[in-house]
């Protein structure tokens, strides 16, 4: 088994001090950093785009993660790829119609790529795609918030999930975004879970670097 890496989201930050934030998950052992786009369509809230990703990328070596929770993502993953995002994941639900299409448009800029879907889309929804990605993502909350509880049921998807990638014998992780903290991260790892996002569960703890290693152990 790889080992598990561990990606803070960053819309838990203070976004009046980015650059500290970024900075500070990097000297507390943090893998890549979580930026959660949202466009306030998609979901019922706004973040940031790719001037904050091109900026970010100017001072932290870590890989920059990009969730696209934003409508019509085609036109955009060039510029995120281009801004500096090492991968760049987007919504089933966003490209129901060219989400195949969309992946390999990633692939093509050099980035790596992802598919995701929300707690109530079936895995069976992105089976077929699953061999064009780097990366599948489980939502474990419905997207637009941090600090939301874990729904359980993604453990079942998880794991559904690991199957197909063994079966296919490629090298993809599976991540899980929303809701994970001390007392279920063993369980989402056992599941099958290779990177693991943490928004609040990080932000809020005392020491950043203790929490990101309990994590990880
Ligand atoms: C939700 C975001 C998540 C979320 C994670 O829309 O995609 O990345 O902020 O935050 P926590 O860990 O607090 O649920
Ligand atoms: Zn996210």
């Amino acid at each position: 088994m790889k080992d598990v890496k561990i990606a803070p989201s960053i819309l838990s930050a203070d976004f009046s001090k980015m650059g500290e934030e970024v900075r500070s998950l990097q000297e507390s052992g943090a893998d890549w950093i979580h930026c959660d786009v949202m466009d306030g369509v998609f979901v019922n809230n706004i973040t940031f785009g790719i001037k904050m990703v091109e900026d970010l990328h100017k001072i932290t070596t870590l890989p920059l993660d990009c969730h696209l929770m934003i409508v019509h993502p085609e036109k955009y993953v060039e510029r995120f790829a281009k801004a500096g995002a090492h991968i760049i994941t987007v919504h089933y639900e966003a490209c129901k119609d060219n989400l195949e299409e969309v992946l390999r448009l990633i692939k093509s800029t050099g980035a790596k790529c992802g598919a995701v879907i929300n707690p109530d889309t079936p895995v069976e929804k992105i089976e077929k795609a699953i061999p064009l990605c780097d990366m599948v993502l489980i939502m474990s909350v419905f997207p637009g918030f941090g600090g939301q509880k874990f729904i359980p049921e993604s453990l079942d998807k998880l794991r559904e999930v690991k199957a197909i990638v063994q079966k296919l014998g490629k090298d993809i992780d599976i991540q899980i975004d929303g809701g994970v903290n001390p007392e279920n991260v063993a369980l989402v790892k056992e599941a099958g879970a290779s990177v693991i996002v943490a928004g609040n569960a990080v932000f809020k703890a005392q020491n950043r670097a203790e929490m990101i290693a309990k994590l990880k152990a």
